[in-house]
């Protein structure tokens, strides 16, 4: 068994340390009070995965925590394809893109994304973290208005602080409150971002509205599609299929190759123009090597599987809807979610750490999200369908959790 890699719940008595020694301290009292109080429970270090169940600390859960939607992650041609690529072009990557990384494996990925989510090009990233950072950055700068969602991705954040425009938030996917930043962002160059899918709540953005405004104020619209690739619409296309939208209108596609997708990395879709610009410009890519042929190629496969069997994503829905359901009725909480993302809402964080716990107890593993990475006042059980979770884990893990509920008195 790996142990998990805790630090004690207590800090180094240093007052007469340095400044980095304090600054440890300072960066990490609260997480050691939390560690102290037996409520921790990140960074489980898995050992072994089997389709829907992980393994750590020696024990088999059914996994409630993972992104991979259409349960692609161990996908027989995927593998051979990563395989494949492993023994042309070993594991490294030469460089950067720009100077000696680019293979054809690149291109390839790139030009099936373009094609997957109905754009001219695409651009491919080491992670979908690194694709908001350097693409906003980039594309707004001091001077600028950079316009989003308060519940956007914090990687959506770090692409405005870096890029220096002035930032202006409307509340959650309330078109009265986009329209008043619109206004007040005036004549400067604007760019409006916003999560398809919010990951914490699992609803979607109200994309029609947005857009129209968007179009109306002249503000080029960017989505980030990590938690809706594979997804949304009839065939996992996306939020632009979800809405039956031209995605030409989408000026911004990003998404992520490590949800849905079984790699790692993240892109950015849209017209030719954009993409050489972003290549001549964005740093996060221009100054960071290549993915690696394995991580490409896997990623690339991922896209030909999405296409050849369009009718997973609609499974996928069936699944999440029924299981959704058998949730409301119960009597929990699942806030505006119509999306595999399924939150449980819980009076406290208490209760949502001793939920966690008692799942967790009976092998189902979910993670307690509390303040400050959501609302104080929504603290929850943050529940994640995807296609490896047969009908019968499905069942299983709502019979747990309705038992759980009724430990804590979270219902009836
Ligand atoms: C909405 C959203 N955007 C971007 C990212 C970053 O993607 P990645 O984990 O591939 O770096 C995430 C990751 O969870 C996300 O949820």
């Amino acid at each position: 068994m790996v142990p998990r890699r805790t630090l004690p719940g207590r800090l180094a008595d240093r007052p007469d340390g340095t400044f980095l020694d304090r600054r440890i301290d300072a960066l990490s009292v609260d997480d050691r009070l939390v560690i102290a109080r037996d409520d921790y429970f990140y960074e489980p270090v898995i050992e072994e995965s089997k389709g829907a169940w992980i393994k750590f600390d020696g024990r088999w859960f059914l996994n409630f925590a993972s992104y991979s939607y259409l349960g692609l992650i161990g996908h027989d041609y995927i593998n051979h394809q990563a395989q494949r690529a492993l023994e042309r072009h070993g594991t490294g990557a030469h460089g950067v893109r720009l100077l000696a990384g680019t293979l054809h494996l690149h291109r390839e990925l790139e030009l099936a994304i373009a094609r997957f989510v109905g754009a001219e090009d695409a651009i491919v990233y080491t992670s979908g973290y690194m694709a908001n950072v350097a693409t906003v950055a980039a594309l707004v700068g001091p001077g600028d208005v950079v316009i989003g969602d308060v519940y956007n991705h914090a990687s959506i954040l770090d692409g405005y602080r870096l890029s220096g425009a002035t930032v202006i938030t409307y509340a959650h996917n309330d078109l009265a409150d986009l329209e008043r930043a619109l206004r007040r962002a005036g004549d400067a160059g604007k760019l409006v971002v916003t999560d398809a899918v919010f990951s914490m709540d699992g609803d979607v953005a109200d994309l029609p509205g947005i857009l129209e405004l968007c179009e109306r104020h002249d503000a080029p619209l960017m989505v980030d599609e990590a938690h809706s690739l594979g997804v949304l619409g009839a065939t996992g296309r996306g939020i632009t299929e979800h809405f039956g939208i031209d995605p030409a209108r989408i000026a911004v596609k990003m998404g992520t190759l490590s949800k849905t997708v079984p790699s790692t990395g993240g892109y950015v879709a849209g017209s030719s123009d954009l993409i050489f610009a972003l290549k001549n410009n964005a740093r996060g890519w221009m100054f960071s090597a290549a993915g690696t042929p394995m991580q490409v190629a896997a990623a690339r496969a991922a896209v030909e599987v999405m296409e050849a069997a369009p009718h997973l994503t609609g499974e996928l829905r069936e699944r999440t809807d029924r299981y959704r359901a058998q949730l409301r009725g119960l009597g929990f909480d699942t806030l505006g979610s119509v999306t595999p993302v399924v939150p449980i809402i819980c009076a406290s964080a208490g209760q949502a750490q001793e939920m966690a716990r008692l799942c967790q107890r009976e092998g189902v593993f979910v993670q307690p999200i509390v303040y400050p990475t959501v609302p104080k006042a929504l603290p929850r059980l943050r529940t994640i369908v995807n296609l490896s979770h047969s009908v019968d884990d499905l069942d299983h893990a709502v019979a747990v959790f309705a038992d759980a509920g009724r430990r804590v008195g979270l219902i009836a």
